[in-house]
This record gives structure tokens, sequence and C-alpha cells, in this order.
């Protein structure tokens, strides 16, 4: 049972303030040589009872997948980041386009890598250096704007909640990359509690960014962002109890009924942006980002849904 929590805990534990990051998570997970010869020879040397390995199709698919996902809501990031920032800040600005500019090219890259399971691995550890450079820079930018050294319009909340995604894309790329699958329990309950937290920030960040007349939309944002936080209480306490592989499916079937109701409100307030027929302080791309976080979301639950039938 070695591997089950080695990357909750680590979050957990995570200080990015020290740049030894990317050891700590060597240290306490199989390397890639150990995984590449389990692969090989099938000796289950580092697995537990109830892990198990992708295959090299779902490697690579897992991989691509992730990468050409979150490596273009990290280039976002930096753009929402750098919108957000006084314009003073020219040393910050100058960070988040140079941010904005590499993830742009790592994700051209995830695009036109071959299907070949050593450049996908090299695609993906460039990735998590990557994905671990822009995670201190959120922390850092966070910390400053707590303590009052930067001003403009990043919410705290907004901050930490981009520091959590990255956080997220590096946990999920180190884990495909070991190749070790989770016990589909750790990987339904880790899922939910992760993606429930990030539907109710973006239902508070949508009542909050739209303009104080707009009371009805922002009354069913604010109901919506009170629905997920009762959703992710249920989930956290499925953390703490044995869950029966029923309470597992319907705690799915749940979060996707809550998730699809939550995309289609966003989908509608992105066109209402669009369109400019809502008085709003939100960008027409962070409307559409936020309705892609909730589709990887369903994506997810789908695929975990096949796991446990
Ligand atoms: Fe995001
Ligand atoms: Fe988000």
């Amino acid at each position: 049972m070695q591997n089950r929590f080695i990357i909750s805990r680590f979050i957990q534990d995570i200080d990015l303030d020290d740049n030894s990051i990317l050891s700590k998570m060597k240290d306490s997970e199989p390397t890639i040589e150990e995984a590449q010869r389990l692969g090989r020879f099938g000796q289950k040397l580092h697995l537990a009872d109830d892990d198990s390995l992708m295959s090299e199709t779902e490697f690579i698919q897992r991989s691509l997948e992730e990468n050409q996902f979150w490596l273009r809501i990290m280039m976002e990031h930096a753009f929402f980041l750098k919108a957000g920032l006084p314009h003073d800040a020219t040393h910050l600005i100058k960070q988040t386009d140079e941010f904005q500019r590499i993830f742009e090219k790592q994700l051209e890259r995830s695009f036109e890598t071959t299907r070949d399971p050593a450049d996908i691995e090299a695609l993906n550890q460039d990735t998590i250096m990557l994905t671990h450079k822009i995670t201190v820079f959120k922390e850092k930018l966070l910390n400053d704007t707590l303590s009052g050294r930067v001003r403009g319009f990043n919410f705290p909340l907004l901050l930490e909640h981009v520091r959590r995604e990255a956080i997220y894309f590096l946990k999920t790329i180190k884990q495909i990359n070991s190749r070790i699958e989770k016990p589909i329990e750790d990987d339904i309950v880790e899922e939910n509690v992760f993606f429930l937290n990030i539907m109710a920030e973006h239902s508070k960040f949508i009542a909050h960014l739209l303009d104080p007349t707009e009371e009805t939309l922002i009354r069913q944002a604010r109901a919506m962002g009170q629905e997920f936080d009762v959703l992710l209480y249920q989930a956290r306490n499925i953390q703490v109890e044995p869950p029966s592989t029923d309470r597992l499916r319907t705690q799915l079937t749940i979060s996707k009924g809550a998730t699809l109701e939550l995309r289609n409100f966003k989908e509608q307030a992105t066109k209402l942006v669009e369109q400019a027929q809502v008085r709003s302080a939100i960008d027409p791309r962070l409307a559409s980002h936020i309705t892609r976080e909730a589709g990887k979301f369903l994506s997810i639950i789908d695929r975990l849904e096949e796991r446990i039938h």
C-alpha cells in the first residue's frame, strides 16, 4: 500500500519556497527506469496488491490528453494573472508574458510529439519542470498579494485556485509517468475532492465578477457554489470512512449531475458575456476557460465510471 497516498501526502507537505520540490517528488515515487523495468518484465517490485500498471497505449494516450488540456490552461493562467496585475508591475508582467510564451510552445510540442514512449516521457519531464516553475511563481504572487506588496485585481482565492490547479497537473503527470494506476477508490475520492472544490470556487468567482446589479445571476451562481460546497463535504467524508462500491458509484452520479448543470450555466454565461448582454468584469476567455474545466471533470467522471464497472 506504499504508493496509495504518496501524492496526497506530498501535496499536503509541499513548501513551494523550497526549490527542492522535484527531488521530493522523485524520492517518494518509483523512477522512470524502475517503471520501465516493471512494464517490460512485468515484475511487481514496488506495487501494492491493489495497484496496477498502465498499458503502453494508455500511458501515451493519458500523457497526451493531460498535456494538451492542462498546458493550455497554464498558458491561459499566465494571461489572466497578467490582466489582474497593476500596470506598473513591469517585472511581473514580463514574467507572465514569458510563461504564456513557454506554455504555448510546450502545448504546440504536445501536439507534434510522436507516440514513441521515450518522446512522451521527455515531454512529460519538461512539462513537470515548467509547471513547477509556474507553481512557484503563483505561490510568490499569492504571498506578495496577501502581504500587500502587490496590489491589483487578482483575488487571493483566484491565486490559490490557479496554484492548486498547477499542483494537481504536476501530481497527475508524475503519476502517469510512473505508469502506476491508482487504486480505483483513491482515484475516485481524490478526483472528486479536487474538482468539486474547483467547481465551487468557479461559481464564487462568477458571483464576484458579475456587476452588483445582476442580482438574479449572482444568486444563481452563489447557490451553485453552496451546492458544490455540500458535495465537497460529502466527498471528503468518504476519505475517512471505508467506501463501498455503491457509495462510490453514487458519488460519481451526483458529481456528474451537478457538474452538467454547472457547465450549462457557464456555457450560457459565456454566451451572455461574449454578446455583452450581461454586466460584468468577466473576460470571455475566462468564461470559456472555466467551462472547459467543468468539461474536464465530466470526462474524468466518465473514465472513473468505466473503471468501476
Ligand atoms: Fe484554471
Ligand atoms: Fe479553475
